[in-house]
């Protein structure tokens, strides 16, 4: 037997989150890839493999091309390297908004191959029956209210949301509906703060903020938007890191090297001390 101990770290999962309801804030971030899901892990609660992965890493125009399969390879290698932080995935467009038998069978594949601990879904009037289908046959779902990425074709775009009265009345009917409907968090996104505030104090599930002010129980930010890996990133977003011209500045170094043969050096080749092997 071996004398090996295997490190344990309980993994946080749906009622950790939900019991940070107006404690300390939760701190999450998007995540696709293994390497850093890693380095991720050591600082948030929660890491989403948000379906914002086909733009940040695909090249899409939006949301709306990402597939089940997509969302479940970067599910997968998340999960390969996240030990602590709760892991939920986007359930793409077209994978649940149909008959809740669907969503469940969709949801409960991403269960089963990734090991992930939620799926999120964004929560219009048609949405919630189906999150409360799913929360009682044992999928723990994360809603999402304000503005909702999947419905851009129908938006015209990326919008803030909640400005006109009987849309803010809305969004907040439908955070209602969510949490009642069991959801153990609800990211809102792109509404203004007095509203973020609203939904906060209406609903006893935590809210996670993007772009919604610090009048929520959390904060979300897509990670490449924060380590600055995009010319350009929307208002809300604070920079943390200026990787995009960091990286170009390696790169550039490393082709000049290449260009001037000064790549791979004594130090950089095998068997330097050997003679002509
Ligand atoms: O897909 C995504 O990244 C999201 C956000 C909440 C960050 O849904």
């Amino acid at each position: 037997m071996s004398s090996q101990r295997q490190e344990t770290v309980r993994r946080l999962a749906a009622p950790d989150i939900a019991a940070r309801k107006g404690g300390e804030p939760i701190v999450c971030l998007t995540a696709y890839t293994a390497p850093m899901a890693e380095i991720l892990d050591a600082h948030c609660d929660l890491l989403l493999v948000g379906d914002s992965v086909g733009m940040v890493v695909h090249g899409l125009p939006n949301t709306v091309g990402v597939t089940l399969d997509m969302m479940i390879l970067h599910g997968q290698a998340v999960m390969r390297t996240a030990r602590r932080a709760m892991v939920v995935i986007d359930m793409p467009f077209g994978s649940y908004e149909g008959a809740p038998e669907e969503a469940y069978a969709n949801a409960a594949r991403v269960m089963k191959e990734t090991g992930a601990q939620a799926v999120k879904v964004e929560s219009g009037p048609t949405v919630v029956d189906t999150i409360e289908y799913l929360v009682k046959r044992g999928i723990p779902v994360m809603g999402h209210v304000g503005l909702r990425p999947q419905s851009v074709l129908v938006d015209g775009g990326f919008k803030a949301k909640g400005k006109a009265n009987d849309e803010r009345v809305r969004i907040l009917e439908e955070a209602k509906a969510t949490a009642r409907a069991g959801a153990f968090a609800v990211v809102v996104e792109g509404v203004a703060e007095g509203l973020a505030r609203e939904i906060t104090d209406a609903i006893a599930a935590p809210t996670i903020g993007i772009g919604a002010s610090a009048g929520c129980d959390g904060q979300i930010l897509v990670t490449d938007d924060m380590l600055g890996l995009f010319d350009w990133t929307p208002k809300f977003v604070r920079r943390y890191g200026d990787l995009r011209r960091q990286i170009d500045a390696a790169v550039g170094a490393y082709a000049e090297d290449v260009r001037a043969r000064r790549f791979p050096g004594p130090a950089e080749i095998y068997f330097a001390k050997a003679a002509n092997t």
